[in-house]
């Protein structure tokens, strides 16, 4: 993506124009020009056995989303349309984990495709991605009713799920939108400001997790998107 491109798209973030200079600037370049999509493996190469979930051995992102489809572990499928598996490259070197899905994702089958999507779309321009060369999935895969937040027996549910996505994906960085996606991935109830800047790492795995600010919570405080675009930067830093 070229440099008005990006200034295009933080101007679509809502910050003003950032003109990096010094190590991050070519962190950005490089993160940029490193990542396109054609120089990921094959999508259809990526098949890497792991372990199981439920007792059964899953061979592939395609395998575990028919899982996923299938399953009626808590109540929600009893209201879902659909599951949200998720949508991206299975061999991205960006996972980005939001909440769960809600009524727009609901209805497509797809994450992140309301307002705050066109957002995060955005906030992943700016730093030289597009939705195809990274991973996007949430906490949960069916949508909790009025949009209410995850409760902890749904979110252990669906747990083995997230585990084996990344365990698939094997991912450079997971970025966590919101305070419900870190505290769920670093099992912990901290606050998000604490959170915030700090490089994590998932469970056992040496695999970066950096939290930030979801994109509904920007789309009402607007004023923080400064802080999210330094966190996306902080994200590209502690890359592995
Ligand atoms: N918010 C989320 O956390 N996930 C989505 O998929 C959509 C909105």
């Amino acid at each position: 993506m070229n440099e008005k491109k990006r200034l295009f798209y933080m101007s679509q973030m809502g910050i003003q124009a950032w003109v990096a200079q010094g190590p991050v600037q070519s962190r950005n370049a490089i993160g940029a020009d490193d990542y396109p999509p054609d120089k990921l493996p094959p999508a259809d190469d990526v098949f890497k056995e792991t372990s199981t979930v439920n007792n059964h051995i899953v061979k592939s992102l395609d395998e575990l989303k028919r899982s996923v489809a299938a399953c009626t572990l808590c109540d929600l499928h009893q209201t879902r349309t659909q599951t949200v598996f998720g949508t991206g490259h299975p061999a991205a070197n960006w996972l980005i984990i939001g909440e769960a899905p809600g009524a727009d994702e609901d209805r497509k089958g797809e994450p992140f495709v309301g307002r705050a999507g066109q957002l995060l779309t955005n906030m992943l321009h700016a730093i030289g991605l597009t939705r195809g060369e990274v991973f996007i999935a949430n906490i949960l895969k069916c949508r909790p009713p009025d949009n209410r937040d995850p409760r902890p027996p749904e979110v252990e549910c669906c747990r083995p799920y997230l585990r084996q996505q990344i365990n698939l994906i094997q991912p450079k960085i997971i970025l966590a939108l919101g305070r419900i996606a870190a505290q769920s991935l670093l099992n912990t109830d901290a606050p998000i400001g604490r959170l915030r800047g700090t490089k994590h790492t998932y469970e056992d795995t040496q695999i970066p997790i950096v939290a930030t600010y979801h994109p509904a919570y920007l789309l009402r405080s607007p004023q923080q998107k400064r802080k999210a675009w330094e966190d996306l930067k902080f994200a590209f830093e502690s890359m592995d």
